[in-house]
């Protein structure tokens, strides 16, 4: 048993019980292919994002929360250079060698893609890594918004290092420093072997995240502060539109290129500026008009977003202080800033459709609902939703035949905990 290897964080009994479901699977599973037992499993959250959307690449603030759903993978260290997987959900096996990543075998499959890219990375910056057998299964849904791809990237970072024993730091004192250069390596992964030209959140809160508390973070300096949730009565609903369109990357890419745009213009009259994040409403409205219509648009939502993720962190902390009565005003407060925040990204960042409208839209009939918005990259996806307790079955009910009605698709409601970080379990 390797007790080295464990990383400090501890889940609810709730996502602890949902979580040693999913080990076991991959567990026996990987009994039944390599006829062994794991050395160990990792296991890395997906998340869902309360506010900030858009913001992590234009060096501004996000507020996730890791959720009670994982990618996890069962490893065992290899003697040779072969990488011998199996995804379990999509019963699909494929073999790799670390000495032959690049170009990528045109067999791989799309999910080894992210395996690889961690790989090729990983031995590119100078560490020497082992081949491994690994079976690969997750509950976080694919394609949803809920980030799955930095779920299965970080597991694969863990994967990787720990069978290769170079996991010595992850639970020192250094192991801040270190999940956070697991998280930029990640994001390497997305940006060089996938295409998707992502910021930094997904793959930190999936590193960084702690049970009971959203994680604020600067994307620019990284500093951060896991803030309580203290919700109470309320709990975190995420709603799945079940639609994805096939233009979310590249419309994605486009949408940070317009906020560059938007920067490279303003830097004519405000030069000390370097991202949207250091200018102020007061200053952007000042010279908008000179703006094309859509970069104004785009600067706009993101400049809006950043003063919206400082309010509603600072109205937590101040609720986490304050005496009762006043709890309900602020986190009301936090629920019209989620609802601000979902019209910036339909009206001004167009990165919502109308399918998330009708969710957002059926939500916030039910009583009890105190705020809902998209949440992720948008095109399809999810909604997030901060539900009173008493008022979850109506809102179950209104949500599931409301969406079909109008829309002949049935969606999934997730009720969500909020979880830790990713950890590796040795057998
Ligand atoms: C995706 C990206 C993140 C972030 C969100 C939008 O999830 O991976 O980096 O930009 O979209 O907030």
């Amino acid at each position: 048993m390797r007790q080295d290897a464990l990383l400090d964080n501890p889940g609810t009994a709730d996502s602890l019980e949902n979580k040693s479901k999913h080990i076991s699977a991959v567990q026996q599973k990987f009994e039944a292919i390599f006829g062994d037992s794991p050395e160990f499993i990792v296991s890395a959250p997906g998340r869902v994002n309360l506010i900030g959307e858009h913001t992590d690449y234009n060096d501004g603030y996000v507020f996730p929360v890791a959720i009670d759903k994982y990618i996890n993978i069962a490893v065992r260290e290899r003697a040779d250079r072969r990488i011998v997987l199996h995804a379990l959900d999509v019963n699909e096996s494929t073999e790799l060698n670390l000495d032959a990543l690049h170009p990528i075998p045109t067999d791989a499959p799309n999910w080894s893609y992210y395996l690889i890219g961690v790989a090729s990375l990983l031995q590119a910056s100078g560490n020497e890594i082992s081949g491994m057998d690994a079976v690969i299964s997750g509950d976080v849904p694919i394609g949803a918004g809920l980030s799955s791809s930095a779920a299965l990237s970080v597991s694969a970072a863990l994967a990787f290092v720990s069978s290769s024993k170079l996991t010595l730091s992850l639970n020192t004192g250094a192991s801040e420093e270190r999940k956070k250069e697991f998280a930029a390596l990640c994001q390497r992964v997305e940006h060089e072997f996938v295409g998707v030209n992502c910021g930094i959140m997904d793959q930190t809160i999936s590193l960084l995240g702690r049970a009971d508390h959203g994680l604020f973070l600067d994307c620019r300096s990284l500093e951060y502060e896991h803030v309580p949730l203290n919700l109470d009565a309320h709990c975190i609903a995420i709603s799945n539109t079940k639609v994805k369109r096939e233009l979310a990357a590249s419309e994605y890419n486009k949408r940070r290129a317009e906020c560059e745009r938007g920067v490279d213009i303003l830097k004519q009259w405000i030069p000390s500026i370097s991202s949207l994040r250091d200018i102020s409403i007061t200053d952007f409205e000042k010279y908008e008009g000179k703006l094309p219509t859509l970069t104004q648009k785009r600067c706009r939502y993101v400049i809006e977003e950043n003063t919206r993720v400082l309010n509603a962190v600072s109205t937590l902390k101040a609720r986490n202080q304050q005496p009762t009565e006043k709890i309900d005003n602020s986190l009301l407060t936090f629920g019209r800033l989620m609802n601000a925040s979902h019209k910036g990204l339909r009206d001004d960042y167009e990165v919502s459709c109308s399918e998330l409208n009708l969710l957002t839209d059926i939500a916030r009939s039910v009583d009890g609902v105190i705020g809902t918005r998209m949440t992720g990259a948008g095109f399809g996806g999810c909604t997030v939703s901060i539900v009173h307790r008493d008022a979850l079955e109506t809102f179950h009910t209104r949500v599931m035949a409301e969406y079909q009605k109008q829309t002949d698709i049935e969606p999934e409601i997730y009720i969500c905990n909020v979880s830790s970080g990713a950890q590796i379990f040795p057998n």
